[in-house]
């Protein structure tokens, strides 16, 4: 028995890293999914590599795009007839810089992504099957959102505000049997984190008592524990992923 059997998850974002990770874990465990990207050929791949478009659909477009939301939702149902769970993975961090410098149209870019995406793939989801059903709902969030991070401060409140949204969703949709939490990873070894790692992973990976970075699967195995009936009485929760990383915060 999967944990995941006879169970429907759309994961946005999720043609590769920790999006597609998560979607491996689910599908692994008797789920089918419904994974989103923009690029149709990279979904194309996801696709084979999950196991074929009996375990998955693929829906192209961009998170923050209300009719691909609708789009996506629709053909979830068509095609698998329920949505159990809900996965916010996408994010996008396209600045690098101080707070201070940050130019406020690419400040409302990152929050409309981020935040505001989020928050309408809840609504369009609730609307169509989980105001009646139940579900879960798993935010990625980020260790950027709950401590301060030089140069991606714009993403790491786009990421606290993604905390808080998890909070006030789990808060209001209890009553109707919806959870909905959240994961802080630290670095994890994906395209997206490439800069923050590349060129000294080894002097990044001292900073964590594990002795490592983070990888896809290590956030995979956290999302499906929180998509998944063993959370069935945890709502409103980050669970942090960082090798031990914030153990040391304040010693030398
Ligand atoms: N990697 C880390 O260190 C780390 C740490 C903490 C939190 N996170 C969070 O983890 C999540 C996933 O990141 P990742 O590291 O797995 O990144 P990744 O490997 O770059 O994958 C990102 C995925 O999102 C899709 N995507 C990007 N922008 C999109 C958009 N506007 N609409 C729809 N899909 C979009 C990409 O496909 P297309 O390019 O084809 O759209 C890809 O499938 C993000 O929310 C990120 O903030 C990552």
């Amino acid at each position: 028995m999967g944990r995941f059997d006879g169970k429907v998850a759309i994961i946005t974002g999720a043609s590769r890293g920790i999006g597609l990770a998560a979607a491996r874990r689910i599908v692994s465990e008797g789920g089918r999914v419904v994974i989103t990207g923009r690029k149709p050929d990279a979904l194309e791949k996801a696709v084979a590599d999950l196991g074929g478009e009996g375990y998955v659909l693929a829906v192209a477009g961009k998170a923050q795009d209300a009719e691909h939301q609708e789009e996506a939702v629709e053909q979830a149902l068509a095609t698998f007839g329920r949505i159990d769970v809900l996965v916010n993975n996408t994010g996008i961090n396209p600045v690098f810089d101080a707070v201070v410098n940050v130019d406020p149209s690419a400040m409302a870019k990152i929050f409309e992504v981020n935040v505001i995406a989020a928050a309408s793939w809840v609504s369009v989801v609730h609307r169509a099957w989980m105001k009646d059903n139940g579900g879960a709902v798993v935010n990625v969030a980020s260790l950027a959102g709950q401590y301060p991070s030089p140069g991606i401060g714009v993403y790491g409140a786009s990421k606290a505000a993604l905390i808080n949204l998890t909070q006030q969703l789990a808060y209001e949709l209890a009553h109707n049997g919806i959870r909905v939490n959240a994961v802080a990873p630290a670095v994890v070894k994906t395209s997206f984190a490439t800069a923050l790692y590349a060129d000294n992973e080894e002097e990044v990976a001292a900073g964590y008592p594990l002795g490592r970075l983070g990888v896809p699967e290590d956030v995979a195995a956290a999302i499906a524990y929180l998509a998944s009936e063993d959370a069935a009485w945890v709502t409103g929760q980050v669970h942090t992923l960082d090798g031990g990383r914030t153990l040391s915060a304040g010693v030398e």
